[in-house]
């Protein structure tokens, strides 16, 4: 004879609407339902039987069906309470206006250096950052002993042999120089690596390269190219200052400094930031690649993009681009 007990616990224990429905149909089910069979049986019983004993099974019946409605209600009202903790939707909320965000300012900038030097008739390249010696140091007339390799502070990759994160954008002049022929204008943005970092320096940061070379480029084309191009990509009356300067794959070597704006507290010196390397392409180079400098030479040129995007915003500390903050970024 079946008991209540039994299946009232079970019951209790059922934790979706599948399993509650499950044990009605094990009670109820109209072929092997336990209740169900236990009914028919009475058909064999003693009319006293019958009696006593459907009274009984009605009884139970009726509160089983109950519990198993009972448990149906808890288990829906129990999914909604918790959903009412996590996914709630106020319909009634009104929402701040949804924000749209825009480009990150050094990419912002970088489209603009390449509309600027497009206009200018320079082409735009892309290389690995991922760099070999070879293009890194080698081809650019900075062997192994040389103390300028020293000067940048590269990253070596230990897993993969003679292999570096770029410390600049320069490699991609001898990678584009082994594939076209001159003459060729080009510019190259993208990410370098050195092991650095203050207000001025980023472990990882921002270089725009350029190259230009024909048959009577001259020294004076690379000053009037370079004035041009930091007048529209800083301020037109942005105040700068050329110095010599020294990089192996250059001769003469030049460097370009902005004048920090609106800060007469810092020294004399101070109120300068050196932003831009470049000279005419080294004889050494040219013939590294193939080509007769006799016949063709030019100049090249490389800028930090955090340091431009620092004079022109008048920003204090170049690690704020990376930084996230979208106080920030969103005043660009
Ligand atoms: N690659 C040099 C640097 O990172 C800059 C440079 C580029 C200088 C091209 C001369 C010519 O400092």
């Amino acid at each position: 004879m079946i008991t209540l007990d039994q299946y009232s616990a079970k019951i209790a224990t059922a934790k979706t609407p599948d399993e509650v429905e499950s044990i009605r149909f094990e009670l109820f089910g109209r072929k092997a339902g336990v209740l169900t069979l236990a009914m028919k049986d009475l058909g064999t019983k003693s009319p006293e039987d019958k009696r006593t004993q459907g009274q009984a099974l009605n009884v139970i019946k009726v509160e089983l069906e109950q519990l198993l409605d009972a448990r149906l209600a808890a288990i829906a009202s129990e999914s909604f309470g918790s959903l009412g903790e996590s996914d709630s939707l106020d319909v009634t909320l009104d929402l701040p206006e949804a924000e749209i965000g825009h480009k990150h300012p050094i990419h912002e900038y970088i489209r603009k250096a390449e509309e600027v030097f497009g206009r200018m008739g320079f082409d735009t390249a892309n290389g690995p950052e991922l760099e070999t010696e070879h293009y890194n140091f080698d081809m650019l007339n900075i062997p192994e002993s040389h103390p300028a390799r020293d000067l940048q502070d590269t990253f070596w990759v230990s897993s993969l042999d003679r292999t570096v994160l770029r410390t600049h954008t320069s490699p991609m002049q001898i990678r584009y120089m082994e594939k076209k022929k001159p003459p060729f204008r080009m510019i190259c943005a993208g990410k370098v690596y050195r092991k650095d970092s203050d207000a001025t320096h980023s472990p990882m940061f921002h270089q725009i390269e350029g190259l230009m070379i024909g048959k009577s480029v001259s020294l004076a084309n690379m000053k009037a190219v370079m004035e041009q191009a930091i007048r529209e990509l800083v301020d037109p009356t942005v105040e700068f200052r050329w110095r010599t300067g020294y990089f192996p794959f250059v001769e003469p070597g030049l460097e370009m400094d902005l004048r920090w704006r609106g800060d007469e507290s810092k020294s004399r010196e101070g109120r300068w930031l050196e932003v831009v390397g470049c000279g005419m392409v080294h004889p050494q180079v040219l013939k590294n690649v193939g080509i007769d400098p006799e016949e063709f030479q030019g100049f090249a040129f490389g800028f930090g993009v955090e340091r431009m995007l620092m004079i022109r915003h008048q920003i204090p500390d170049l690690r704020s681009f990376f930084q996230g903050d979208l106080r920030f970024l969103r005043q660009f």
